[in-house]
């Protein structure tokens, strides 16, 4: 069988970059071209220096040259929407990992490539041991009646608590029909030791040098605790989520939101 070809669009970016290695280490794609809009040379070298391919800021010539099947998506909310709105219309598929999306978005995502008879999987974490994190905590969440969640991430992120830790308590209250039991503090010293809370699960955010991204969810119950956790320690933790996203994206049609739907974890 033919390798999936594939267009990186914000090819310079950090997860652009770890797009293009992730697609080049594997045998069924196969990168044929890269759209940036601070491109100042026309071809890229592959990783392993085993050749080039060629780098562009003109989206829509490139398609026309290049032909590729998938178009990937890392940029940012204002370019990743004209990239659909081309890309569809010379029906290309589309893995977006770009976030900030809106619900508009999203549905015009879906009507375009269903319009155009192509699939769309959008995620705003491909990173599978976060997902089964998530999914897993949900589970254990209906068994143990205590949840804290201790965030850890690089100094420079600007929101607390992280997304995915939001995600995660919202998830295990839903999964759980009720909110977990929060232990009042009757003297708190120093304000804040508890850290945040939602439906009874405590949220704690560090920020360090040292950290990418980690989460553990802690249940509780008497005479026993399980940790979850999940360390994502580079951007190559992204090259599974998305490489198996570029190849069901080529069977599907329509959008697909959640790296949860593609790995049918949503039913369990
Ligand atoms: N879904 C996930 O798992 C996941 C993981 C990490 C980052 N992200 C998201 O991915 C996006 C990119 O993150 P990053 O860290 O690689 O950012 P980055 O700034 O390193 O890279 C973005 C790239 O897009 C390019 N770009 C911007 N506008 C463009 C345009 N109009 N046309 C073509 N290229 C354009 C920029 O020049 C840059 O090279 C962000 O939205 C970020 O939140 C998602």
């Amino acid at each position: 069988m033919e390798p999936i070809r594939v267009l990186v669009h914000g090819a310079l970016g950090k997860m652009g970059q770890a797009v293009i290695n992730a697609v080049s280490r594997d045998p069924d794609l196969v990168v044929v071209g890269a759209v940036d809009v601070k491109a100042n040379r026309d071809q890229l070298q592959l990783p392993n220096g085993s050749g080039e391919f060629p780098l562009s800021t003109e989206l829509e010539s490139l398609i026309e040259s290049t032909k590729p099947d998938v178009i990937v998506d890392f940029t940012q909310h204002d370019a990743a929407m004209p990239a659909v709105r081309i890309g569809t219309k010379h029906h290309i598929n589309f893995v977006i990992g770009t976030t900030g999306l809106s619900e508009t978005d999203l549905a015009e995502i879906d009507s375009l490539s269903r319009q155009n008879d192509v699939g769309a999987v959008v995620a705003p974490n491909f990173s599978l041991g976060a997902i089964l994190m998530m999914h897993l905590s949900k589970i254990a969440g209906k068994y143990f009646d205590y949840a804290e969640i201790i965030e850890m991430h690089h100094e420079q992120k600007l929101d607390s608590p992280s997304g995915t830790a939001v995600a995660t308590a919202k998830g295990m209250v839903e999964t759980r029909g009720k909110s977990f039991i929060y232990p009042e503090t009757q003297k708190e010293s120093i304000k804040g030791a508890r850290g945040a809370e939602y439906e009874g699960i405590a949220l704690h955010s560090v920020r360090s040098p040292g950290y990418m991204a980690h989460q553990e969810v802690i249940l509780g119950s008497t005479g026993q605790t399980l940790k979850i956790r999940h360390d994502q320690i580079s951007r190559e933790g992204f090259g599974p989520g998305i490489t198996m996203a570029i190849k069901e994206v080529v069977k599907s049609k329509g959008l697909i939101f959640g790296l949860d739907k593609l790995l049918g974890l949503e039913k369990e």
